[in-house]
């Protein structure tokens, strides 16, 4: 169903293609794609404001950092994280035309939340595991690395609130070991099975590893549903406590 729907997509996307962008202009190559072909146009999929395609799990770009966008493409060009979507188009473009379509999306307006709620969160739901963490498990609160609001903090950790639900869940699905038993032989460690497996120290595979599958669909919903906000960002809010 996902392959068959992702299939007819990127058929309709080449037909509809629009002629590639001369240089590495960031913005022309969101708009119309890059010099080569199989690297499609961003806005197809990541919308126009670039604040993604929520219900078809396209993430949100606008305002992530330049530095953690650059390092995904790679990571995708390296097959450090793997996606049928994305892998093709990341391979296609240049070093440069990655450091222009990074600042240009950097450029663009960060995710920002409404009047964080003080409520206390409630044992069991996505809430609690956001802000209180599961420290039987040792996972801790999401929010001690992504920021207090899930808006994110420096260049590393990227932001959470307001992205695609569907997003979240899959990457902390991708996080969990699940390639083919076949392929097992090829990988020498355990770590290595992940469907992404790009995490600094993986810290983010030690996370989805010990999560349910309840707790990653719980999680990723309280993120998707924080109430964003249009006010512009107050920069102090994405440093670490
Ligand atoms: C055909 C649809 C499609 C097009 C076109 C597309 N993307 Fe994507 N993109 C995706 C999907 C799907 C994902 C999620 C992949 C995954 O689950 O790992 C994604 C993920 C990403 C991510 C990772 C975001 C994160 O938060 O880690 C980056 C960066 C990205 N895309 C950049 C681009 C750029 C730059 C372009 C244009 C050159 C582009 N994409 C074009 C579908 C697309
Ligand atoms: C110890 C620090 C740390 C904690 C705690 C943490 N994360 Fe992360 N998380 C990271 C880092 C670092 C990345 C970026 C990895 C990369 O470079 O691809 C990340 C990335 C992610 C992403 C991918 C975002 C994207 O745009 O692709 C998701 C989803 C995520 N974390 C969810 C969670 C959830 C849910 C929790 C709490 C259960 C959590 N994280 C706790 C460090 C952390």
């Amino acid at each position: 169903m996902r392959n068959f729907s992702y299939k007819y997509l990127v058929t309709l996307l080449c037909l509809t293609s629009i002629a590639p962008a001369t240089a590495a202009d960031g913005n022309s190559i969101m708009d119309n794609g890059g010099s080569n072909p199989a690297a499609m146009a961003c806005v197809s999929c990541h919308g126009s404001d670039g604040k993604g395609t929520p219900e078809s799990g396209f993430p949100r770009l606008s305002g992530l950092p330049a530095s953690y966008i650059a390092k995904q493409l790679h990571d995708f060009q390296a097959g450090r994280r793997e996606n049928a979507l994305m892998q093709p188009i990341a391979s296609a473009l240049t070093d440069e035309e990655i450091s222009s379509v990074a600042n240009a999306y950097a450029a663009q307006a960060k995710v920002n939340v409404a009047a964080a709620s003080v409520d206390r969160p409630v044992q069991g739901t996505g809430a609690w595991i956001a802000q209180r963490g599961a420290w039987d498990r040792s996972i801790p609160e999401c929010t001690s690395c992504h920021g207090p609001s899930g808006l994110g903090v420096g260049s590393a950790f990227p932001p959470l609130a307001g992205q695609s639900a569907i997003y979240l869940a899959a990457q902390l699905q991708a996080w969990k070991v699940k390639l083919a038993v076949a392929d097992k032989k090829r990988h020498a460690k355990k770590q290595d099975l992940a469907a992404r497996r790009n995490d600094p120290n993986g810290l983010m595979q030690h996370i989805a590893a010990d999560l349910t599958d309840a707790e990653i669909s719980a999680v990723a919903e309280y993120f998707a549903g924080i109430e964003v906000s249009d006010e512009p960002v107050d920069a102090a809010k994405l440093r670490l406590r």
